[in-house]
C-alpha cells in the first residue's frame, strides 16, 4: 500500500471524519461526516454522536440523521447550547476533525411504523426538522404517499433557513428531484417575527388555516398520517390536536396513523 492510500489513523473510538461545516445562526448549525461502512438505518432514525471528554470518556448525545438513507455521507443539524456539555465543543469542528459516532439507530420515525395512507404531514419546530431533512429526502416517502405536507415553526425566519434551502434543493435533485414534483407542500411559519406564514403548528392545524392556505382537505384518519419531533410541550399539545382528528400513535410494532419523537430532553424532563 503506498502512502497516498494509507488511511487515515482514527484516534477515537468509533470516529468518523467531518466533511463539511455550515453555520446558520449563533445558536444552529450543520455539519457532514464519513458515514461508516458497516452503518445500515431507515432515514429519520437517530444515532449517539460525540466527542471525548475532559475526563477522557465519550461525551454522547443522541442526534437525528439528517441526511437520507442512501447518502454516502451523514449529515447532522445541531443546535448550540451555551455552556452546553456536548455543544459548546462540538460547535466548534471544523472539516478534518473527528467526532464518535456510535453506529446503532434507533428511533420511531420510521415508514414502518405508520399505516399506508394517501398524505403524510411532518411537524416540527426548531432542530426537530433533522429527521425531516432525511425523510423529505427519502424516496419511499414519495413512492408511499401521493401528498407529504412539511410544516416547520421556529421563533424567527432566520432560524427557518436549513430547511428552506434544503426543501428549495429539491427540485433540482438529480436523485430525487422527479419523485417529489409538487408533491411535497411546505408549509413554514415564525412566531416572533413577521413573515408570510406565522403562528404556531398547533393554532394552524387547530384553527384549519393551513388547510385553507395550501388548499387541502381537514386531516382524517382515513387519509393522514403524521410524523412529529419537537420540545416535549410541542409534541404533547401537536399530539392533542393529531387525536382530535381521529388519528392515534403508532410504533415500529404497532403501526398506526402518526409518530412522535422528541428533538432533545428538556431541562428537568
Ligand atoms: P444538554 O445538556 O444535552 O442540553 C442542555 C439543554 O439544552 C437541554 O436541557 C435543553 O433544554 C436544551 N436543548 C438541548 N438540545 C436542544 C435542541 N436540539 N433544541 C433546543 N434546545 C435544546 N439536538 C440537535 O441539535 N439536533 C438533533 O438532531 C437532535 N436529535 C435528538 C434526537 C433525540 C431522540 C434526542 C433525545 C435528542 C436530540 N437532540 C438533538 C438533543 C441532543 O441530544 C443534545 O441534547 C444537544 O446536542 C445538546 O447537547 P449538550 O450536551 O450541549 O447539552
Ligand atoms: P412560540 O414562539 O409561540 O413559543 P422553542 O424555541 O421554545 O422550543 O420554540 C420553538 C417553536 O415552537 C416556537 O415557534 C414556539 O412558538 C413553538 N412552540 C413552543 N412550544 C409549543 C407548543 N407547546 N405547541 C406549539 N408550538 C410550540
Amino acid at each position: 500500500m503506498s502512502a497516498a492510500t494509507v488511511p487515515p489513523v482514527k484516534t477515537l473510538p468509533d470516529a468518523q471524519t467531518v466533511t463539511a461545516v455550515r453555520h446558520w445562526t449563533d445558536a444552529l448549525f450543520s455539519f457532514r461526516v464519513s458515514r461508516p461502512q458497516s452503518l445500515r438505518f431507515k432515514s429519520g432514525q437517530f444515532v449517539m454522536i460525540g466527542l471525548m471528554g475532559d475526563n477522557g470518556k465519550p461525551l454522547l448525545r443522541a442526534y437525528s440523521i439528517a441526511s437520507p438513507a442512501w447518502d454516502e455521507e451523514l449529515e447532522f443539524y445541531s443546535i448550540k447550547v451555551p455552556d452546553g456539555p456536548l455543544t459548546s465543543k462540538l460547535q466548534h469542528i471544523q472539516p478534518g476533525d473527528e467526532i464518535i459516532l456510535r453506529p446503532k439507530p434507533v428511533g420511531t420515525l420510521v415508514h414502518d411504523a405508520l399505516l399506508p395512507g394517501k398524505r403524510v404531514w411532518f411537524l416540527a419546530t426548531g432542530t426537530g426538522i433533522a429527521p425531516f431533512a432525511s425523510l423529505m429526502r427519502e424516496p419511499e416517502t414519495y413512492e408511499k404517499f401521493d401528498e407529504v405536507v412539511m410544516m416547520h415553526t421556529c421563533r424567527t425566519v432566520a432560524e427557518l433557513e436549513y430547511g428552506r434551502e434544503l426543501v428549495e434543493s429539491l427540485k433540482d435533485d438529480p436523485l430525487i428531484g422527479e419523485m417529489v414534483g409538487d408533491k411535497l407542500k411546505y408549509y413554514p411559519t415564525a412566531t416572533r417575527e413577521p413573515f408570510h406564514h406565522t403562528g404556531r403548528i398547533t393554532e394552524n392545524l387547530r384553527s384549519g388555516k393551513v388547510f385553507e392556505d395550501l388548499g387541502l382537505t381537514p386531516m382524517s384518519p382515513g387519509t393522514d398520517r403524521a410524523m412529529v419531533c419537537g420540545s416535549l410541550a410541542f409534541n404533547k399539545d401537536v399530539m392533542e390536536v393529531l387525536e382530535s382528528f381521529g388519528l392515534r400513535e403508532g410504533a415500529n410494532s404497532e403501526p398506526r396513523e402518526y409518530v412522535v419523537e422528541k428533538a432533545f430532553v428538556g431541562d428537568g424532563v
